[in-house]
């Protein structure tokens, strides 16, 4: 079997932002926590910037794409709105995900099969503009084949769902879910899309899906967030990284 490729990590920063906000102030600040991360070993950041601004503002954005040098991932709803700052920015990718106002996280996939004509026209300018355009989404292949056929760059897959069948010790639906994850990767490859994942990624549920060849990138922020507290953020990554790599290295050899 030949060795599977190097898999891009990229790290989310919102919590950063969301400890900063609890005391209103400055600190901890999201632009340092990116060039730790990038001294690290990160291969991009993710920033989301949600409507409501309750983790990173608009600020964020400007200090992060002035401040570092590996790719943003600017990760927001389709709304107007958004689509302005990026078009603004210009970051290196737009990642679109659904937003309501109550969740605490991102908690579904966008629905790009039940909202193809409006996405199709919202990413035209953002692909125009140079952005590589990525959809959230969960793993139904009507979700990734909408998204191949609207002209999306890359689906980054829900692993949310996985993680939290892990965590509460769902075995069977954990491992049929994993099955889905991979069936999902495979088309979306086999349709031109590159493949991302992320949500919900601790050290073992990263190494878990670091085994699909098809994906390319994670991006992981809640956990390294929380990992920071107890080793620090540089070797949380570090740490990340490795398992990783070990993963990836013994798939390629199975
Ligand atoms: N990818 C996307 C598209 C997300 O919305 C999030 C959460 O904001 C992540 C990755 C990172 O998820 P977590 O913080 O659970 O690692």
């Amino acid at each position: 079997m030949k060795p599977l490729g190097r898999l891009r990590l990229g790290i989310n920063i919102d919590h950063v932002a969301t400890i900063r906000n609890a005391r209103g102030g400055a600190l901890p600040d999201p632009l340092r926590a990116a060039l730790l991360a990038e001294a690290a070993g990160a291969d991009g950041i993710t920033a989301h910037l949600r409507e409501d601004r309750r983790h990173i503002r608009d600020a964020d954005i400007e200090a992060l794409m002035a401040g570092i040098s590996i790719p943003l991932n600017f990760e927001c709803a389709a709304t107007d709105e958004m689509q302005a700052i990026a078009l603004r920015h210009k970051p290196h990718a737009v990642c679109l995900v659904p937003e309501k106002r109550e969740e605490r996280t991102t908690e579904g996939g966008l629905d790009v099969a039940g909202d193809a004509a409006r996405l199709g026209a919202f990413i035209t300018p953002l692909r125009e503009a140079g952005c590589r355009v990525s959809l959230f989404i969960g793993h139904e292949p009507r979700q990734i084949a909408a998204s191949a056929k609207i002209g999306a760059a890359v689906v980054e897959l829900h692993t949310g769902r996985y993680c939290d069948l892990v965590a509460d010790g769902h075995e069977a639906e954990a491992a049929a879910e994993f099955e889905a994850l991979r069936t999902g990767a495979t088309l979306a490859h086999s349709l031109g899309l590159e493949v991302h994942m992320g949500h919900g990624l601790d050290f073992e549920t990263a190494a878990q899906v670091s085994v699909f060849s098809e994906v390319v990138e994670l991006n992981i922020g809640h956990f390294l967030i929380g990992e920071a507290v107890f080793r620090g953020l540089g070797p949380a990554i570090e740490e990340m990284r490795r398992r990783m790599d070990i993963a990836r290295a013994s798939a390629g050899r199975a």
